[in-house]
């Protein structure tokens, strides 16, 4: 406690040179890296992160082989099926961001379930990117806000920083505090452009795989000794 980030995001690279390391299947690197995702989402509940969003799915992954987007939608559904009650007991409340209709219709139906499940729940919220990408979010808000001048019930002054992030995915979320990337890139990568324009970066060399409660708790120390003055002095 007292690291004063209400939200944190996090990149989860590195799964696939993980598996590679070990002579094994990258299947094996993203179920490891589902592993990551019970310990670091019970770490963040614990360490009084209010807003925990994952990127497990971008907009850009459907190029990735067949079978490694079905293994990758295998995954999200036995996390649900494996980890909804105990979420739900912790009164966590889930949500998506993204286009997640995309994916196929039996995860989206699972998705919805979960979504109506503990959409009453008060405590922490976990929000799972699917099918999400940072331009494509922006393309949205900029057409649903397009269409409102179109009409003539928005006047192009009334668009302000504040009405842009409440037609995001993220509008009803608190604002991004920290954005951590694992697994030694240093790119954002088409995740939350937005909404990091004043979120404090944490790059670690760390695959995902290997991430748990101590490299969550170093991130948060990193953030709690920053100085944020949001352009000013
Ligand atoms: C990056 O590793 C990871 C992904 C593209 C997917 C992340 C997904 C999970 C951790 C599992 C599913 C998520 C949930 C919430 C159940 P990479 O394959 O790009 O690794 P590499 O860069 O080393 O090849």
């Amino acid at each position: 406690m007292g690291h004063g980030a209400r939200h944190v995001a996090i990149i989860m690279d590195g799964n696939g040179r993980w598996a590679k390391k070990r002579f094994l299947p990258r299947v094996a690197g993203h179920k490891a890296g589902v592993e990551a995702v019970r310990r670091v989402t019970r770490a963040a509940r614990e360490l009084g992160v209010e807003c925990l969003t994952l990127y497990a799915f971008s907009s850009e992954n459907w190029k990735r082989p067949a079978e490694e987007v079905s293994d990758l939608m295998a995954l999200l559904k036995y996390f649900i099926r494996a980890d909804l009650d105990e979420f739900h007991a912790n009164n966590v409340r889930l949500r998506i961001i993204g286009d997640y209709h995309a994916l196929d219709p039996s995860a989206v139906e699972m998705i919805d379930a979960a979504l109506e499940r503990t959409a009453g729940n008060t405590g922490s919220t976990l929000v799972v990117a699917l099918n999400y990408g940072a331009q494509d979010e922006m393309v949205r808000a900029m057409r649903s806000i397009g269409a409102q001048v179109a009409s003539g019930t928005l006047a192009p002054d009334a668009i302000s920083p504040e009405m842009i992030s409440s037609h995001l995915d993220t509008a009803e979320l608190p604002p991004l505090d920290l954005l951590i990337r694992t697994s030694g890139e240093k790119r954002l990568s088409n995740f939350l452009l937005w909404q990091a324009a004043y979120a404090e970066l944490y790059f670690t060399d760390m695959l995902w795989p290997d991430f748990d409660a101590d490299a969550l708790g170093e991130a948060l120390n990193s953030f709690a000794g920053r100085e944020r003055r949001y352009g000013g002095r």
